[in-house]
């Protein structure tokens, strides 16, 4: 312990003795024998902010400019050194630290793991752990005190903008990687973000937009990935969001930040406003609950964007008005400064300007990107034996690789969570100035990690070709004369504007990057090559026109800095694909319950309830194009033996047998689903458990499934708390949300409400 802690220990303890009425002089006062972290953290920081003048915390509660300060990044505080607070710097850090100082991007070598919908993808908690844990790393190499990765909005609109970002359609499976993913940065000494609070599920007028949700569609969707990531992560750090829920903004509303938040779920860090337009009024946003204005300004005239901010002298005013609280200023700094202590960083803030470890970061991005692409077809061509993939490079003799700029890169993002490529972007941007109605469309990144090269490394002995795409009758010919074509589409998102289509873009939707139609290319190919193979970069789901005529479709999300290695170490089977898909893959834009985006109409009415994702599917019978959960390995899998067993509180625990019966190694997802009893007027079914199991051919496992109490419950908006329903609950394992061969088991529970635990 260092001398500050002491001091701030016996600080702490000789204030409680005093409060609970005079001290014991025959007693040291060193005999205090708090030893809880949570308690010795609430203590120091209520010691230090005792210390604190009105203006040092004011100081402590907004960002004084993005891109500002000895770091550069998305936002920047000052320490109060009299006191030992140091100075907190934030960067974006979705994929990877982005860094950028007066408008000039770093180049710090940073690395670029994959989407955080590949994340998702992976199904894997540890990977998470991992992922989180890289990225904080860094995060601290670089000097920064807290990122803002975290992004967990359900994918309730495939055409948001920023679903690359966040992860997946079901609030379970995001909240459980969420955590872990926060638990990972901040084991490294890092503040984790989990944002935007809440359902800021499109990007279409993202600063007025008003997400309608009834009550018990939105604690048992759009706000149970943060129950889940909340509770169990303990984040440092929540953003609320700008847009409105049920009529009030985000940072400004009550029932979210104090009575959901703070009060039911017992967080006890900080809330964040995201960084400009989050707020209206400094009043409001304080006494709702928000601790920190970020996009902050040293005088609220112009912070970020030039936008005015309210919490630095008009917070100041306000205190002194007394419309809000000292209590409240107080407790905004008490709850940035116990989770700077709680996570060692008062004591070990990070030395700036370290040098970051680029060939670990290799290691976690291709570690990231192997366990997380998924394999969505794999058929059998026309006389032969085997699957289409693997690729068998013993025997390929002729590889012709098209499209996507497969021979310099793999396709990022755009928006915070980009992290900037490492030596600049592998391909030039098409038109930079490219406008769709009015708006630029912006540039994609494209990471300098070449599938080209990497398909050649994998097959030394292969001629192996390469054609642009462009040309679609040249791409058939050169198909029809290889042994497999290898086509690439790509799809590009970005924060601050939607797709119009899940559809492969073409020059018309996408003038910035694409050059050519890609779905004419693939369908071109597919009509005559021999065995046709599609690998998919994009963030969020995509149609497929052409599916029935290509042998093999493998979803790489955007793959990250090693994307390109890891993409052919699956096609050549060194990797057994293991993914299964976080969301719906959709055959049409209009299978969703949104039809259409409305640029007009700032009301988002979340009319289909709980029918949201799979659920909607499910409940309206539409046959997806590829169902949540979907994801095929080069071995196949057999489940037996299903028992399950609710006990008196609801925990459920349910076994069964998996048997890798192929032929090769492999890792398969069981998944468990619920269908609860019929009174209960839920979704046909919901995702409660799964567990990631790694198996040698032909060996069998028995897997032990566990589901807590919350995970039969439903949102009860009478008692405006969980309750497990009476009746029969049915059980099902399986390797998707709708696998033919899935196990089911029945289950009576006579019913239960839940008590609210933090
Ligand atoms: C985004 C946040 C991001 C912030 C800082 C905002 O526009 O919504 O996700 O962290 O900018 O860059």
């Amino acid at each position: 312990m260092t001398t500050r802690t002491t001091l701030a220990l016996l600080f702490a303890a000789a204030g409680l003795l005093s409060a609970c009425g005079g001290s014991d002089d025959s007693k040291p006062a060193t005999t205090t024998t708090v030893t809880d972290p949570d308690t010795v953290a609430d203590q120091r920081a209520s010691a230090l902010v005792a210390q604190m003048t009105l203006d040092e915390k004011i100081q402590l509660v907004h960002g004084v400019g993005t891109q500002t300060g000895p770091l550069g990044g998305a936002g920047y505080i000052p320490g109060i050194p009299r006191l030992g607070i140091p100075d907190y710097y934030t960067a974006d850090s979705a994929t990877g630290v982005y860094q950028a100082k007066n408008g000039v991007t770093v180049d710090n070598g940073a690395t670029a793991m994959p989407s955080n919908i590949a994340l998702a993808a992976s199904w894997d908690t540890q990977l998470a752990y991992n992922y989180g844990s890289q990225i904080g790393k860094e995060l601290r190499t670089i000097g920064y005190t807290e990122g803002l990765g975290g992004g967990v909005d359900l994918a309730r609109e495939l055409r948001n903008g920023r679903i690359f970002e966040y992860m997946g359609e079901d609030p379970v499976l995001a909240g459980y990687l969420i955590a872990s993913r926060t638990t990972g940065t901040q084991d490294q000494k890092v503040v984790a973000t989990i944002k935007h609070f809440a359902a800021n599920d499109q990007e279409t007028n993202r600063f007025t937009s008003n997400s309608i949700i009834d009550e018990r569609t939105l604690r048992e969707l759009q706000l149970l990935p943060f129950e889940i990531g909340i509770k169990q992560g303990k984040p440092g750090n929540v953003m609320c969001a700008y847009n409105l829920l049920n009529g009030i903004k985000s940072c400004e509303n009550t029932y979210l930040l104090t009575d959901v938040l703070k009060t039911e779920w017992g967080y006890q860090g900080k809330v964040q406003s995201d960084w400009f337009m989050a707020l209206t009024d400094t009043v409001r946003g304080a006494n709702a609950g928000l601790d920190e204005e970020e996009g902050g300004s040293t005088d609220d005239s112009a912070g970020f964007y030039g936008v005015p901010t309210f919490f630095n002298q008009k917070l100041k005013a306000a205190i002194a008005a007394g419309t809000v609280p000292l209590s409240r200023l107080n407790d905004m700094v008490q709850r940035k400064l116990r989770t700077m202590i709680r996570l060692g960083i008062m004591d070990s803030p990070a030395p700036l300007g370290g040098t970051i470890d680029q060939a670990a970061g290799d290691v976690a991005a291709k570690a990231a990107a192997e366990q997380s692409m998924v394999l969505l077809k794999n058929a059998t061509p026309t006389g032969t034996t085997t699957p289409a993939l693997p690729l068998n490079a013993a025997t390929i003799q002729r590889i012709v690789v098209i499209g996507g700029h497969a021979d310099v890169g793999v396709m990022t993002g755009g928006g915070s969570a980009l992290t900037p490529p490492r030596g600049g972007n592998a391909v030039t941007c098409l038109n930079p100035t490219a406008t769709i109605g009015g708006q630029v469309t912006g540039c994609a990144t494209w990471y300098k990690s070449s599938p080209l090269d990497a398909i050649k490394a994998k097959a030394p002995n292969a001629t192996v070709t390469y054609l642009d795409g462009s040309d679609a009758a040249a791409a058939a010919t050169a198909a029809a004369n290889a042994d497999v074509a290898i086509v690439f589409g790509t799809q590009w998102e970005t924060e601050g504007g939607d797709l119009a289509s899940l559809s492969l873009p073409d020059a018309v939707a996408d003038p910035a990057n694409q050059s050519y139609d890609q779905n004419a290319l693939i369908a071109a190919v597919a009509a005559s090559a021999k065995r046709s193979v599609v690998v998919l970069e994009s963030g969020t789901a995509v149609t497929m026109p052409w599916v029935n005529s290509v042998h093999s479709v493998l979803e790489a999300w955007y793959p990250g800095i090693q994307g390109g290695a890891a993409i052919a170490d699956v096609l050549f089977g060194t990797v057994n694909p293991s993914g299964k898909l976080p969301i719906t893959f959709p055959v049409n834009d209009t299978d969703q319950p949104q039809k259409a985006i409305s640029s007009t109409d700032l009301n988002v009415v979340y009319s289909e309830g709980l029918n949201m994702g799979y659920r909607w599917y499910d409940s309206q019978n539409i046959t997806p194009l590829f169902p949540f959960g979907h994801g095929l390995s080069y071995t196949s899998f057999a489940y037996s033996g299903l028992t399950t067993a609710v006990d008196a509180n609801g925990n459920l625990t349910a076994s069964f047998t998996l048997k890798n019966t192929g032929l090769v190694a492999g890792a398969e997802v069981a998944q468990i689903y619920a269908a609860l009893p019929a009174a209960a007027g839920e979704p046909p079914q919901r995702l409660i458990g799964w567990q990631k199991v790694q198996l040698a051919p032909g060996a069998s496992t028995k897997v032990t499934v566990s589901a807590t109490a919350e995970r039969l419950a439903i949102w009860d908006i009478t008692l405006h708390q969980w309750r497990i329903p009476a009746g029969t609950f049915s059980f099902t394992v399986g390797g998707s949300s709708r696998d033919p061969l899935a196990l089911a088991s029945k289950q009576p529970f006579a019913g239960k409400v839940l008590a609210l635990t933090h």
